[in-house]
């Protein structure tokens, strides 16, 4: 496994990394459905120091996320970059803290509810965390298990070559983001086709795998810094352009190319295969009666068109956190009725 001794980053072990990738918001996350992390078990391999795991588990609604690193004081890193985030998102003074506030209730919540609206990541300008230090993380029984950062956790492991607990469990979603290369220089085409079986197999039925695969040409200066990946080079056979032929062997549906983001060097595809079956996720209870709330406020607000329009004022909303749903109970000409606003994160429509 790579040390923090490691001065040569044969694995694409960058320490810094992303402050060559810069950006609040992943742009490969953005080219993805809106709903692909929801109520999922996601693991990110070769997660770095964690800045897109920490997104998939602080914005997309992830009941659990798993980043798994070679590198071990990449993986420090990113046990750092979680406090840090969480110590910049929006403090949780939300509607439903505001309720038991006014009720006067003492009861402790042990699962967030599901009205609990989306806190806002980067609250805080990151001077904050420099000038106070990082804030405490609430106790898992308190703020829950399934929401940020609680949902968060990380581990080193040359992932190819072991297993980690949490494999076990299998995954809805395996990411793997810019680390093809880095496996197939070292372990040449054995281990990449291995690295690809392998995710396959703790994927669920219905699961999804998403890969920004680097490019071949970028392969000659990775190759360069080191005499054993030289000579591996020379064995490889297989090229980029081959993964999607080789994955439809392993078992994966065919590949949906959701387009090429990046700057410069980075520019790369997203790709996104699955594995046949139906999805099993580990939806919440409380999400799910939220979901059938929904249902049921779009039956009874359809067809009533001409009440939707003598809106008069809000009289309360109600936000699920998985699902990214918002409706807004208004009263009207015949009495009380529910005015229902689906905000996802690429579209809003209003009903
Ligand atoms: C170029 S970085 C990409 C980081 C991140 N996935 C992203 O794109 O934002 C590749 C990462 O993969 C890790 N890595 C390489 N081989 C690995 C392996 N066999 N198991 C786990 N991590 C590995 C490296 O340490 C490095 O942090």
């Amino acid at each position: 496994m790579a040390s923090s001794s490691s001065t040569v980053p044969i694995y694409g072990n960058y320490h810094g990394y992303y402050a060559k990738r810069p950006s609040v918001r992943d742009p490969r996350l953005a080219l993805l459905p809106s709903t692909i992390f929801s109520g999922a078990r996601v693991l990110d391999v070769g997660c770095n120091e964690g800045w897109v795991t920490c997104e998939i588990a602080q914005s997309w609604g992830a009941h659990k996320v798993v980043g798994v690193d070679i590198d071990e004081s990449l993986i420090r890193a990113a046990w750092r970059r979680r406090r840090t985030v969480w110590s910049l998102q929006q403090p949780a003074m939300d509607e439903d803290a505001l309720r038991v506030a006014d009720t006067g209730s003492r009861k402790r919540r042990r699962e967030p509810s599901p009205a609990t609206p989306r806190l806002q990541p980067d609250y805080f300008p990151l001077s904050c965390e420099h000038e106070f230090g990082s804030l405490p993380v609430p106790p898992s029984d308190i703020r829950g298990r399934h929401v940020f950062p609680h949902n968060l956790s990380f581990r080193t492991a040359d992932w190819v070559a072991t297993r980690i607990p949490e494999d076990a469990e299998r995954y809805n979603v395996v990411v793997a983001f810019s680390i093809t290369k880095w496996i197939h220089l070292n372990g040449g085409d054995e281990a990449l086709k291995a690295f690809f079986q392998r995710i396959f197999d703790v994927l669920e039925p219905g699961g999804t795998f998403v890969l920004e695969p680097q490019a071949w040409d970028t392969y000659a200066k990775a190759k360069r810094m080191d005499e054993r990946l030289k000579e591996n080079a020379k064995t490889l056979k297989i090229r980029p352009d081959d993964f999607e032929s080789i994955l439809g062997l392993i078992g994966f549906g065919p590949a949906q190319h959701f387009g090429v983001t990046g700057e410069g060097g980075f520019r790369r595809p997203v790709d996104l295969c699955s594995v046949e079956g139906e999805a099993k996720k580990d939806v919440d209870l409380a999400n799910l009666l939220c979901r059938s709330f929904f249902i049921i406020a779009f039956a009874i607000t359809f067809p009533r068109q001409d009440d939707m329009k003598m809106t008069n004022h809000p009289i309360g909303f109600l936000h699920t956190g998985t699902f990214r749903e918002r409706a807004t109970f208004y009263s009207g000409r015949r009495g009380p009725h529910h005015r229902v606003r689906l905000a996802r994160k690429d579209a809003t429509a209003v009903i």
